[in-house]
């Protein structure tokens, strides 16, 4: 019998014996039975079941350590795997509407790395929007693949980037038919997703592989008031994050793909690259737990997460100097499609940064926001929030508002780093003969290293791109506001590594 149910995108139609089918979670199941049969271990982990750690195991639960496992017969293998976790990806695949599904332990990081090594040989010429995340980078340096960027669209009014204008990626394509794949962000850190139809539609016309990043849309697929998944859209591939909107535990995450331009094989084959070979039963089980959740109660709590987040908003827009965007930035520029669980507040008219904001809301009011940058605050709503929590968000910006936060200075509206001559590959300036010279005097020179503040990790400036003066006045703005600078040998930034 097919039935729709209740909340769920009209798209997913799920007939019955398939919920029934997500009820399992064969991964979960197979490892609490394993646990019941008491058996005595004398492989690793070394701990044996929490014995040999008792502190980490009152601290952790002894239940949880007592689950630690490593692979073995009957618990299937994640490099090669045939049972119980293959039995668990395919529930993955099909919760996500995908042919394939894979289980990732290494992060999504992991995951945006294989599948752009699945694609991209030493090179290959891969399309990219300029504000991909620092794995990109990585994958760019490991596969040898020659970066296309794409400017994504700047919003001027909220200082951040959104996705790419349609036009432009499909010129993009025109402009470099060779090119094996075109990688796309959905949506971007701030909810702004691209259109990804026509684009996916436009590469696949020219046999190029659509690749999306869906680090932070791993809940997409499982409300209608949401944008399209990737996988909707006729993507090749996704990297999920499970572990950031889907319920799942920390580095846990997943890849879904489909049938067609990429082999089934290819992926797996640079998953186990880059990958561990002592993959985390916990991590994989909650993956498989996740999926459950999702696809039978995800519509419900998605559905109450968007009621909380939309109650957000319009109770943050009533508080003086504080600016939560919502659905009507949908239309400018690079915004095809917004994820309303992306709570992002702009608190330049109040005279505080979003770096200061962050910081006040943990220093002085025990919040732990997502990320700051130099206008904004984002605050990720998800699963787990309740009215309760969010409240207590609202209070302490109310309490802001009218409290001396405000240092009355002007944000200072930095320029936008804006387009950056690629000269060399990312893996020939990475591996090339390097020099230490001041930053401040590096301007002109071929970057060996990625600058960024992390979060979001998106660098301002990447291997082999010629550095300018907005790229060193942006890093030192960075610094400035005690940005988390990350993966450059001097965090101090008062040195960069440039090509010899
Ligand atoms: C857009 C994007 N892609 C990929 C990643 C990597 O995810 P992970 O931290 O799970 O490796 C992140 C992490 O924040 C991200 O923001």
């Amino acid at each position: 019998m097919k039935r729709t149910i209740n909340f769920l995108p009209q798209s997913i139609i799920i007939m019955e014996h398939e919920n029934v089918k997500q009820n399992r979670t064969p991964l979960l199941d197979a490892m609490i039975a394993y646990k019941k049969k008491n058996c005595t271990p004398f492989d690793v982990p070394g701990h044996k079941y929490g014995r040999g750690a008792q502190e980490l195991a009152e601290i952790f639960g002894e239940k949880a350590l007592s689950l630690d496992f490593n692979s073995m017969k009957s618990l299937d293998m994640l490099s090669n795997p045939t049972s119980v976790i293959k039995e668990a990806e395919t529930l993955l695949a099909e919760a996500y509407g995908a042919d394939y599904g894979y289980f990732v332990v290494n992060g999504t990081s992991s995951a945006v790395k294989s599948m752009i090594m699945a694609v991209c040989k030493p090179g290959d010429k891969i399309i990219i929007p300029r504000n991909a995340h620092k794995s990109v980078v990585s994958a760019l340096i490991m596969s040898g693949a020659i970066p296309v960027y794409i400017q994504p669209e700047y919003d001027v009014k909220l200082g951040i980037f959104h996705g790419v204008d349609t036009e432009k990626a499909i010129n993009t394509i025109n402009e470099n038919t060779d090119a094996k794949a075109i990688f796309l962000i959905n949506p971007t850190y701030y909810g702004a997703v691209s259109e990804l139809k026509p684009i996916v539609e436009h590469a696949h016309k020219h046999g190029m592989a659509v690749l999306v990043d869906e680090a932070h849309g791993a809940h997409l697929r499982f409300h209608v008031d949401l944008p399209s998944s990737a996988m909707e859209a006729g993507a090749d591939a996704s990297a999920v994050s499970t572990h950031k909107t889907g319920g799942s535990l920390t580095q846990s995450s997943a890849i879904v793909s489909r049938q067609g331009i990429i082999q089934e094989s290819q992926i797996r084959k640079y998953l186990n690259i880059n990958g561990t070979t002592s993959a985390s039963y916990l991590l994989m089980g909650s993956i498989d737990g996740a999926r459950k959740n999702l696809a039978l109660n995800g519509t419900k709590m998605l559905q109450e997460a968007l009621d909380i987040a939309r109650y957000a908003r319009n109770e943050i827009n009533k508080i003086p100097g504080f600016h939560a965007f919502g659905r009507e930035i949908i239309g400018r520029p690079g915004v095809y499609g917004f994820d309303e669980t992306k709570l992002v507040i702009n608190s330049c008219k109040i005279g505080i940064t979003g770096f200061e904001l962050y910081d006040i809301l943990r220093d002085q009011y025990n919040i732990q926001m997502e990320l700051g940058d130099a206008y904004n605050t984002l605050a990720v709503i998800s699963l787990g929030d309740t009215y309760e929590s969010i409240q207590v968000l609202i209070n302490a910006l109310k309490h802001i508002a009218v409290t001396d936060y405000r240092n009355a200075k002007n944000i200072n509206h930095l320029k936008n780093v804006g387009e950056l001559e690629v000269r060399m590959s990312p893996r020939d300036a990475f591996y090339s003969d390097t020099e230490r010279i001041k930053l401040k005097e590096s301007v002109g020179r071929i970057s060996c290293e990625s600058i960024m503040a992390y979060p979001p990790g998106i660098p301002i400036i990447t291997p082999g791109e010629v550095i300018t003066s907005e790229v060193v006045d942006y890093a030192l703005h960075l610094k400035d506001n005690n940005a988390l600078i990350t993966d450059v040998e001097d965090i101090e930034l008062n040195y960069i590594l440039v090509v010899r």
